[in-house]
């Protein structure tokens, strides 16, 4: 498990199966919070979408405009939009303890929830993907590189067995692994 905590949550989302998707989602990357910002849907169906039943496990906060959302203080707030100026994901180092929120299915956050991001980040696509797919990917390349995993051997196929599932590996493997980026081995 990674150290700290995440929440995702989403501005003006209108699609129950959307919100509940990503909420079925969060639930599986262990989120601790997801929220949604002036949302316009029917709760009781995007429930039924979340087949993981996050609501038993995980809060779900609604606010009714951005003025109104609340964090922890030391939480940083990360938009997800497709903007020029947004950082790409794959160069994007994850805060410790982060809120994500993406933008709704018929438009992209509002200037005055951007405003309050710390950040905002693009996922690289030639266009816009689904909201509840781009917060997948967010919280996959949060995993990835947050979480303690072997890291990805030089050469195709799956680690040498032995190395360690925080990456840092026996000085044996790392060693062999040397040598086997160096062909010699
Ligand atoms: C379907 S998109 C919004 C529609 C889009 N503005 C359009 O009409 O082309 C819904 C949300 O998904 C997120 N999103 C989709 N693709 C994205 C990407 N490549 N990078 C970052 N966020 C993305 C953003 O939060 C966006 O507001």
């Amino acid at each position: 498990m990674a150290r700290g905590y995440f929440g995702i949550g989403v501005e003006g989302i209108s699609k129950p199966g959307n919100m509940g998707s990503l909420l079925r989602t969060a639930h599986a990357f262990g989120a601790s919070f997801t929220f949604a910002v002036t949302p316009f849907l029917d709760t009781r169906e995007m429930h039924l979408v979340d087949t993981s039943g996050s609501e038993n496990s995980i809060p779900f906060y609604t606010y009714p405009d951005v003025a109104s959302l609340v964090l922890p203080a030391d939480c940083c707030l990360v938009g997800v939009e497709l903007l020029d100026e947004a950082v790409d994901l794959p160069s994007f180092r994850h805060p410790t303890r982060a809120a994500y929120v993406l933008g709704p299915e018929y438009g992209a956050l509002s200037p005055s929830l951007a405003a309050r991001c710390q950040f905002v980040v693009k996922i690289p696509t030639r266009f816009c993907i689904n909201v509840g797919v781009a917060g997948a990917l967010v919280m996959y390349d949060r995993m990835v590189c947050l979480g303690r995993f072997a890291e990805r051997p030089v050469r195709v196929g799956a680690p040498p067995k032995g190395v360690a599932a925080h990456g840092a590996g026996t000085q044996k493997v790392r060693n062999r692994q040397r040598n086997i980026a160096k062909g010699s081995a």
